[in-house]
């Protein structure tokens, strides 16, 4: 039988840790290995697989897309990628009206991060420690957390860091260089940290009385993960850029820049390949229809709930707490992480860290509850 791993190890570039499983096929909230073992998937290809793998109708408009039209440049018009914007600008808050189509979540905060200096003519930016923005340079200048910036150095320069949540010095920070705050409204990475109403509520107030944009970064929250379909809603948030990308084809890459109507860039400033492709975009519309078609949003918010009471933090002494929006769910512990997660890929559950000392659970929307039962229940019994 072929040795896959030694394959990868050999001629890959093993950049990020790996789970010791070969995943050759998924249904639903399952993945499977290559021997048959079956996986409760909780790390949903980090945050993508949001409908579950193989959903028939991403399945099927998948295969009707290839059959027709697989790549189609922004040269020319295209019925897929028409459709798409027009359902983009449908779905997402009110003050975004047309969007900028790309492949991944580092694309779409670069080209946020080039379209806020154009806009507004400056050049600086604050971002949130904790924040993780992407692996580009750009997004890795954005970025605080040393581990991902330091050994890149020099970064785009313009960049100031604040503390998550803290009014007093986003308000020392912003200032008449300032072409943008950005931030996540649940940061991912950095530990499943919750944003706090009056911060995002301060934000927006702020960048208008000092010209400056609000990006949000709904990369990982976007698309029903915290019980809305984005997590804007939440705070009623009406930001200038949003970036999306993760769970918006259903795992088929792709992402989007998505724009306030005032923010308009020339011909030629900026550009891609593959972005907006017919393959992609017919994709993220069987997605989005099935995000919607299905109510998992509102599914998200009740299984998160279900989640949350069924594993009691309360009666586990190794955990500190427990921070949720929807189904993205971080569990503090009082010590690290890894003999954690390696003991849940032992019962068969794959999850992932958020920092040194949060496992989190990003399981796919159409989990059943009897799969959350079997992981809460595995939580239970290695947390006691
Ligand atoms: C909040 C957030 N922004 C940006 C990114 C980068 O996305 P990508 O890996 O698709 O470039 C990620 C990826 O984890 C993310 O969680």
């Amino acid at each position: 039988m072929t040795d896959y791993r030694k394959l990868e190890l050999d001629y890959g570039l093993p950049l990020q840790p790996k789970r010791d499983i070969v995943a050759v096929r998924g249904k639903g909230a399952l993945l499977y290995d290559e021997n048959g073992q079956e996986y409760i998937d909780c790390a949903a290809g980090i945050a993508v697989a949001s409908l579950g793998h193989a959903h028939p109708k991403l399945v099927a408009a998948i295969q009707r897309q290839a059959e027709i039209l697989i790549t189609c440049p922004n040269i020319k018009y295209n019925d897929r990628r028409s459709e798409l914007l027009e359902k983009l600008v449908q779905v997402t808050p009110a003050s975004l009206s047309h969007a900028y189509l790309c492949n991944s979540g580092a694309e779409s905060i670069e080209a946020a991060l080039k379209f806020a200096r154009l806009h507004t003519g400056r050049t600086n930016f604050v971002t949130a420690m904790r924040g993780f923005h992407g692996r580009t340079m750009g997004a890795v200048s954005a970025t605080y957390t040393p581990k991902y910036r330091e050994k890149f150095q020099p970064l785009i320069p313009g960049f100031d860091y604040v503390p998550f949540n803290k009014i007093e010095k986003l308000e020392a920070a912003v200032n008449d260089d300032t072409a943008a705050v950005m931030f996540e409204l649940v940061q991912g990475e950095g530990g499943v940290n919750p944003a706090q109403a009056d911060f995002v509520a301060a934000a927006r107030e702020l960048c208008d009385q000092r010209g400056a944009l609000l990006i949000i970064d709904e990369i990982q929250t976007g698309f029903c993960r915290t019980g809305r379909f984005f997590a804007c809603e939440h705070f009623d948030l009406q930001p200038d850029i949003m970036c999306i990308a993760k769970a918006m084809g259903g795992g088929v890459p792709i992402g989007a820049t998505m724009l306030s109507d005032e923010i308009r860039v020339e011909p030629g400033l900026h550009g891609t390949t593959f972005g907006g492709n017919p393959l992609a975009a017919a994709a993220a519309l069987a997605a989005i229809d099935a995000y919607q078609s299905e109510n998992l949003a509102s599914r998200a918010a009740e299984l998160g709930a279900y989640f949350e009471a069924g594993l009691a933090v309360d009666e586990l002494p190794q955990v500190r707490s427990l921070r949720r929006l929807g189904l993205m769910i971080g569990i503090e512990l009082k010590q690290k992480v890894q003999d954690k997660l390696a003991e849940l890929l032992a019962h068969k559950i794959i999850a992932l860290p958020a920092g040194p000392n949060v496992i989190r659970m990003l399981p796919p929307l159409v989990i059943e509850k009897t799969q959350i039962d079997r992981v809460v229940a595995t939580l239970r019994q290695i947390l006691a």
